[in-house]
């Protein structure tokens, strides 16, 4: 029934819609109308949603169920739409599309958007400490969700970018840069396998596909933000260039980026296979890696798509 990627995705989409509807931390204060209506347009229809299909896999692939693995894609989603209201705003990226749209604070103002992404932050904690099967897996959940959306996290990722300039561009400026993506993804991979009850081998396994392809992903991100046109990506483009910011693009070029994010998925695969084996889950978390890469390879100029 699920053998590939897309049919999983078809068969877990509605139960997933409706569990981010069923968790949306909505206000029941007078005056709170246009924040419910900010988290409805922040959330629905929403971006791609790879991201709570893959903590779902997360879960799967330790024995867990897609029901108990539910609250934890909802806050990884949720964590992630709050970033990306942050991300915009005038004093970040200042960037007026996002999913094909008018960005939150464009839409509703700033004040709505900060407290609509806090709402979101908030509700994603509160989701993970419900969602675990006993305390010693919800205080490893809350644990592993502070350290990869906190200071050395996600937000340490962010400010490491808004501080940064090509100025000074060496490795340990682009891994802390990394973090913005990297430390999420590996949330992403890992909070649906703690709450499953996973071990701490199996969790490592995860947090390094997650990381993996976590910065493949920020590599294509770059690469789209310098090459991509912004119809076609539904978000604002040559943010990096217009705020001075280091890139993979800049750095190692086109060729030499697309070289990196492919072997960054190899070896985020690599670490699956070799700790769990032929499993299906195996097969289709690196189905999600390939097609994130090869999506990203067909919005490119036919002369980067032969490299
Ligand atoms: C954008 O993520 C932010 C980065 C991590 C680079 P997506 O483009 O994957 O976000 P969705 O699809 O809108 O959710
Ligand atoms: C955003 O990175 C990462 C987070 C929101 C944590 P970018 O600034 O590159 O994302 P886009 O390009 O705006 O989607
Ligand atoms: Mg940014
Ligand atoms: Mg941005
Ligand atoms: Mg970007």
């Amino acid at each position: 029934m699920t053998d590939s990627l897309p049919t999983f995705i078809a068969h877990h989409r509605p139960a997933v819609e409706a569990a981010l509807a069923e968790h949306l931390p909505l206000s029941s204060q007078p005056g709170a109308d246009r924040m419910n209506e900010a988290l409805h347009y922040a959330v629905f229809p929403g971006g791609k949603r790879w991201r709570p299909m893959l903590t779902l896999l997360g879960a799967l692939i330790v024995g867990g169920t897609v029901k108990r693995a539910l609250p934890a894609a909802c806050a990884v989603e949720f964590l992630h739409t709050s970033s990306l209201i942050l991300d915009d705003l005038p004093a970040m990226d200042d960037a007026d599309l996002r999913r094909g749209r008018a960005s939150l604070h464009i839409a509703f103002g700033e004040g709505i958007a900060l407290l609509t992404a806090l709402a979101l932050l908030n509700q994603a904690y509160a989701l993970m400490a419900c969602a675990a099967r006993d305390t010693a897996a919800m205080q490893r959940l809350l644990c592993e969700a502070t350290r990869c959306i906190g200071s050395d996290g996600m937000i340490g990722g962010q400010v490491a970018d808004l501080e940064s300039s090509p100025a000074f561009a060496d490795a340990a400026v682009m891994a802390s840069r990394n973090l913005k993506t990297t430390a999420l993804t590996r949330l992403m991979m890992t909070s649906g396998a703690i709450v499953a009850g996973a071990n701490e081998t199996d969790i490592a396994a995860l947090a390094h596909f997650g990381e993996s392809f976590g910065a493949a992903y920020q590599v294509c991100d770059d690469l789209m933000d310098e090459t991509g046109e912004r119809d076609a990506l539904g978000k604002t483009v040559r943010q990096d260039g217009r705020h001075r910011r280091p890139s993979f693009v800049a750095d190692l070029g086109p060729e030499g980026s697309a070289r990196l994010a492919a072997s960054l998925i190899e070896a985020g695969k690599q670490a699956l296979r070799e700790r769990f084996g032929p499993r299906r889950e195996v097969y289709l978390l690196a189905q999600a890696a390939d097609f994130m890469l090869s999506s990203y390879v067909a919005t490119r100029p036919a002369a980067f798509a032969r490299s």
